[in-house]
């Protein structure tokens, strides 16, 4: 195993289940030899299983819902506190569309819900970033992280409003950037990943189809939550230093397609 995150500490949002990127994001970081600690929200933590996760990492755990203030603020604090000083990378790996949970169309939306699925999966993050900068929470040359998809760029119909909310996510990460990479030299980036088998990437409508439709346009297939996390190692190390407001494909290649064979022929047949 690589050593690419010795004694460097984290904190590693959404992790709820096996299935969740977050999980393998926090195992691979350990086993680069990270210190982290788990967060999610009070609600997941009653549902998930993150306890048998930090046993394995040898972490704590601390509820917070990224879209409270006071919560994010609690969270910093004891992380700064537990890891002994700032911290160095950080994971948000968090999404919700209540109109995607309830099934309502795109032309059909329920603005409440829209408003909650907003703050929950694009404006945390910018909460996260600024009770973070207040705080000087994070080290100089850190490196912060969040999800997104190419929902966000290329139309897709069933992710429904989840689009929009990775739009405004990837261009927090773009003005944050700028700021944070001025007061500090912290870099932030959003990693754009293949559709993945989770809790909720499976909550969108069709997901199967177009998991499959993906594996067959990529070059590469799909890229699975252990790439993805071994690739995020990868940008909280000191080997990506200058790179920061970046959307960054991670995808088998996915986003460079215009159509495959695999997908003309399955067309034909
Ligand atoms: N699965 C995919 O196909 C796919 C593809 C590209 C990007 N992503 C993104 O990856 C990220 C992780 O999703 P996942 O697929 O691992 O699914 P997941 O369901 O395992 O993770 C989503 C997490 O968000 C957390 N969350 C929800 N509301 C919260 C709140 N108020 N405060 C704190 N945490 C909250 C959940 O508890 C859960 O742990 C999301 O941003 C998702 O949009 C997923």
């Amino acid at each position: 195993m690589n050593n690419l995150l010795k004694g460097k500490k984290g904190i590693i949002f959404g992790a709820l289940d096996e299935k969740s990127i977050a999980w393998k994001v926090a195992e691979e970081s350990v086993a680069n030899g990270a210190n982290i600690v788990l967060t999610n929200a009070p609600t997941a933590l009653r549902l998930g299983s993150i306890n048998k996760l930090a046993e394995k990492c040898n972490c704590e755990v601390i509820p917070a819902d990224a879209t409270k203030i006071e919560d994010l603020e609690n969270l910093l604090d004891k992380s700064m506190k537990i890891l002994n000083g700032k911290v160095d990378f950080i994971l948000h790996s968090i999404g919700m569309s209540v109109n995607v949970r309830k099934k309502r169309h795109y032309t059909d939306l329920n603005y409440d819900y829209l408003i909650k699925g907003f703050d929950i999966s694009a404006l945390s993050f910018h909460k996260l970033l600024q009770t973070a900068m207040k705080m000087d929470a994070i080290s100089d040359w850190g490196s912060v992280l969040a999800l997104s998809y190419i929902a966000a760029q290329k139309t897709f119909p069933s992710y429904n409003d989840m689009a929009e909310n990775k739009s405004y996510l990837e261009s927090i990460a773009r003005s944050f950037g700028y700021h944070y990479g001025k007061d500090k030299r912290v870099r932030i980036n959003t990693v754009s990943q293949s559709p993945t088998m989770t809790t909720a990437g499976s909550g969108v409508k069709g997901f199967d189809t177009f998991f499959n439709y993906a594996e067959k346009m990529s070059p590469l297939g799909n890229a699975d939550s252990l790439n993805c996390a071994k690739f995020c190692v990868m940008l909280f190390s000191d080997y990506t230093r200058m790179i920061t407001m970046q959307n960054l494909y991670h995808d088998g290649g996915f986003s460079s397609m215009g159509i495959s064979d695999e997908v003309i022929s399955s067309l034909e047949n």
